[in-house]
């Protein structure tokens, strides 16, 4: 088991090939919003309080009616296949396991079919706006047919961020050998053995409308830009409220002005996220806008902070700003390339455990206590 999320980083780091360690770890261009979601967290320090009877801490939160163990989720990372094979699968039977929520990716290196098959669950469902809206649609009636409880709709990816390391590694999918990787990856025979056996990686969901994908491997960039429309507005989010049923979660809201928009068009959650960092380099630290988004609309949704959780304090912060639930990518992505469902489960037990180590010390007893008055300016 591992200590924090930085060892399992290293693990998955020894134990993937540098293509794939590089397509979960990069971020866009010069990576400065990449270091900025992990800088954000430093502003704040955190304020202990002593004497009081912290020997119970309960950290269970509901979320858009669903309870949470922990007020955390999983949230949706595309070719989860790329750091273990059908990695979809285990990523979200540890959510299940841990008594939290994983968000699946439209992107994803199994059918949504599969996931739910294989690991039921409350998932919720990723979707973006493609090109095609006949695809869009079917695939959000897919989602409803196999139960998948809330539609996240990600808005921040009219065109796809330039990931420099992709471009450099030559990725492609599915992952190819060649000259200039070839002893990369054969000292991971681990990583190789289980890919090799497990079925081609592609973009399930996609394949499954138009079989032609995956038939050659193609590069990743292109083809994701090829199948996202730069035309999206807030009418298309009009469009899938009405033809999603259950809530709606809009993902990648990095202002006030955007945050009351997805609210005026119907979203019952705001994911204050810049996708990790791998869309526009140069933006603000997620943590940033959290204060004036909860001020402006946290009365009327609810709010999840997504983008650079490594450290359960990272997740008192954020909830003490006001965010109801957390989400983690790269950290229980590091966990499946490390040691598959065990190292996603690795990854939710140590922000679980840090967090409610960090609420003792804090004397929180609940989710509730935390608020403005624990932190100050570091
Ligand atoms: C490898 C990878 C793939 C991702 N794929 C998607 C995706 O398909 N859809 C989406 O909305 N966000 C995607 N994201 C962004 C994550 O949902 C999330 O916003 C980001 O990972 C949060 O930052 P963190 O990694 O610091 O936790 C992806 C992120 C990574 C690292």
């Amino acid at each position: 088991m591992a200590l924090n999320i930085d060892e399992l980083r290293e693990r998955a780091r020894r134990k993937l090939p540098t293509a794939v360690f590089d397509f979960i770890d990069g971020a866009a261009e010069d990576e400065v919003t990449l270091r900025r979601n992990r800088e954000a967290f430093g502003r704040y320090a955190l304020v202990p309080r002593v004497g009081i009877d912290v020997s119970a801490i309960d950290v269970a939160v509901t979320m858009l009616g669903q309870p949470l163990s922990v007020p955390l989720l999983l949230a949706p990372t595309g070719l989860c296949g790329m750091a273990t094979s059908r990695g979809e699968i285990p990523a979200a039977r540890a959510a299940t396991e841990a008594g939290i929520l994983c968000a699946v990716s439209c992107l994803s290196s199994v059918t949504l079919e599969e996931v739910s098959r294989e690991a039921p669950g409350q998932h919720w469902f990723q979707l973006y706006v493609w090109k095609d809206r006949a695809v869009t649609q079917a695939l959000v009636e897919r989602a409803t047919q196999h139960g998948y409880r809330v539609l996240v709709v990600t808005l921040d990816v009219p065109v796809l961020g330039q990931r420099e390391r992709d471009v450099r590694n030559g990725a492609t999918i599915p992952p190819r050998i060649t000259l200039r990787n070839a002893l990369d990856t054969l000292r991971r025979p681990g990583w190789l053995w289980k890919i090799a056996r497990g079925p081609r990686v592609t973009f399930a969901n996609v394949a499954a409308a138009d079989p032609s994908v995956g038939l050659n491997p193609f590069a990743l960039s292109p083809f994701i830009n090829s199948l996202f429309d730069p035309t999206v507005t807030w009418k298309d989010l009009e469009w899938m409220r009405r033809i999603w049923k259950g809530p709606v979660a809009v993902k990648g809201v990095m202002t006030v002005e955007d945050a009351r928009l997805a609210v005026e068009h119907g979203a019952d959650a705001v994911i204050v996220s810049n996708h990790g960092g791998r869309q526009l380099d140069g933006a603000a630290g997620a943590l940033d806008p959290l204060p004036e988004i909860v001020d402006a609309v946290g009365s009327r949704t609810e709010i999840i902070l997504d983008g650079g959780i490594r450290r359960g304090t990272d997740m008192a912060k954020a909830l003490a700003l006001g965010a109801r639930a957390c989400m983690i990518g790269r950290p229980y992505l590091y966990g499946l390339g490390a040691a598959g469902q065990a190292g996603v489960a690795d990854a939710i037990r140590i922000l679980t455990s840090e967090l409610r180590r960090a609420m003792a010390l804090m004397g929180c007893k609940r989710i509730g206590d935390l608020g403005r008055s624990c932190l100050r300016p570091a």
